[in-house]
């Protein structure tokens, strides 16, 4: 049982804003996601793993399209799960597991028909996040679906790449100078202020005790290519925004 939060929803509504902030065009890459679940699993109750879910806003976006699913939400910042256990009312499980260790997996049941993970895995080095491909490949049934959104540079594009990524980032300059948008630092200043979640706060911070691990930034084809290193059939690109993508892979 996580701590008393008084309006889940206000912390839910805050952290997508916040978020689309960084990723004005989030929702469209969610949809194409759960399109991809949609067509690839052919059940109108897929089991799905929202991996290193957050505040769990793939996991409401899948109950909204599915609302029969079976959805496990996995992370390890205490903050973020109270904030999903809070807005998600048990409709869905909640796991703590840090995927830093190749036992994050141990208390899960397996046999997913869909691995979801949004804005996340660039905190893992390289050769961890090739061991996590191969444990994601094992957590899913056969004929099962993996889709990872994310920083991903088309490589083809280096220069537009740049250019387009400036030029998002000068936008959301804008809107945090015009206090349109809370930055990422403004949003955890809010969250120690408030007296439900700023505990959790402190054990955040022994988690993640130099924050998060530099961020890594893989074009699209090293995705595929480890992607089809661990195992998965067919493996390609569903969405693409500027600089971000949605990359797919089926079991
Ligand atoms: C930018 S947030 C995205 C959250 C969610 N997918 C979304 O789109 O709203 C990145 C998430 O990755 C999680 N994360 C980072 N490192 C992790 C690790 N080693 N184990 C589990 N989760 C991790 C963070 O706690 C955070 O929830």
């Amino acid at each position: 049982m996580g701590p008393y939060i008084t309006d889940a929803r206000a912390w839910q509504e805050s952290w997508d804003r916040q978020q689309e902030a960084y990723l004005p065009d989030r929702e469209h890459r969610l949809a194409a996601m759960l399109d991809a679940v949609e067509a690839a699993t052919g059940t109108a109750a897929p089991r799905i793993l929202d991996l290193a879910g957050g505040t769990g806003t793939i996991t409401l976006r899948a109950l909204d399209r599915f609302p029969a699913a079976d959805v496990t939400v996995l992370d390890l910042d205490p903050v973020l799960l109270a904030i999903a256990e809070a807005s998600l009312h048990a409709r869905a499980r909640i796991v703590t597991a840090d995927l830093r260790r190749p036992d994050w997996q141990e208390s899960l049941p397996g046999g997913f028909d869909a691995v979801l993970t949004a804005t996340a895995l660039h905190w893992l080095p390289a050769e961890r996040l090739s061991g996590l491909y191969r444990e994601i490949h094992a957590v899913l049934r056969d004929g099962g679906i993996f889709v990872n959104a994310d920083h991903m540079p088309d490589d083809t594009l280096p220069e537009l790449t740049a250019r387009l990524t400036a030029r998002a980032d000068r936008q959301r300059d804008a809107r945090y100078a015009a206090g349109a948008v809370l930055s990422w630092r403004n949003w955890w200043d809010h969250v120690d202020a408030d007296p439900a979640l700023a505990p959790l706060v402190t054990r955040r911070r022994d988690l993640y005790p130099d924050g998060h691990t530099a961020e890594w930034l893989p074009p699209v084809s090293w995705h595929l290519e480890a992607l089809r290193g661990a195992g998965f059939g067919e493996v390609g690109t569903i969405w693409r925004g500027g600089a971000d993508a949605a990359v797919a892979a089926v079991r």
